[in-house]
């Protein structure tokens, strides 16, 4: 087993980290998924529910779902774009569903798929996905390493790499923060 301050590989099993490890580190362990009805406060004066609204709730299902893996706290780094593929509207309840896709050493994606009904019925729409990156923190708000992230299937590995891939594009495209 490699020390903490080796950078997290596949093998680095933290020891301080109880949730997240003792959870098991896998997909399904940190999963979160929330329904929310949408009321008039989520809307604007035709009853379309404002997009805000909608990110605001990606926002804290990402933070649960990177929280439970990471077991202790996290940011959100940066939202990659959401593209709203279908309008929602007050009435209807909305269920957002996260999951890790990659894991690298203090950085988690987080993979948010929205989907909305008719209170009342009817057939479920997809809203917006969107891939959240969260970063586990220190007290002194500095990044610290996660526990890996266990891949259980072969849909997982996949989307793994592809995390691995948009996570590196990210970087690469990142550029120095202005002073
Ligand atoms: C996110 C934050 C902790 C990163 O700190 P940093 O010192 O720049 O961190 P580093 O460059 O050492 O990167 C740490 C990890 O975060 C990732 N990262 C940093 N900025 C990122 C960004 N904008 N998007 C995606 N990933 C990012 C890095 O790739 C790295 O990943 P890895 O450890 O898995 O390799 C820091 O920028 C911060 O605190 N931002 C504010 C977050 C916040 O308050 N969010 C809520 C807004 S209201």
């Amino acid at each position: 087993m490699r020390a903490k301050g080796d950078n997290a590989g596949p093998e680095w099993v933290p020891e301080a980290f109880g949730v997240g490890a003792g959870a098991g580190g896998t997909v399904e362990a940190s999963r979160a998924s929330v329904v929310r009805l949408m009321v008039p406060t989520d809307a604007n004066f035709t009853g379309n529910v404002f997009g805000g609204a909608i990110l605001g709730e990606i926002d804290r299902v990402a933070y649960v779902t990177a929280s439970r893996h990471a077991a202790t706290q996290c940011v959100t780094a940066s939202f990659d774009r959401a593209d709203f593929i279908a309008p929602v509207h007050v009435g209807e309840l909305v269920d957002f569903d996260a999951c890790l896709t990659y894991v690298g050493r203090a950085s988690m994606e987080v993979w948010v798929r929205v989907q909305a009904e008719p209170l009342s019925g009817g057939p479920r729409r997809l809203v917006v996905e969107a891939y959240v990156t969260m970063v586990a923190v220190d007290p002194t708000m500095r990044p610290t390493p996660v526990p890996p992230l266990r891949l259980a299937n072969d849909a997982e590995r996949r989307r793994f790499e592809e995390g691995r891939v948009r996570m590196e594009e990210r970087r690469r495209t990142r550029g120095p923060r202005p002073r």
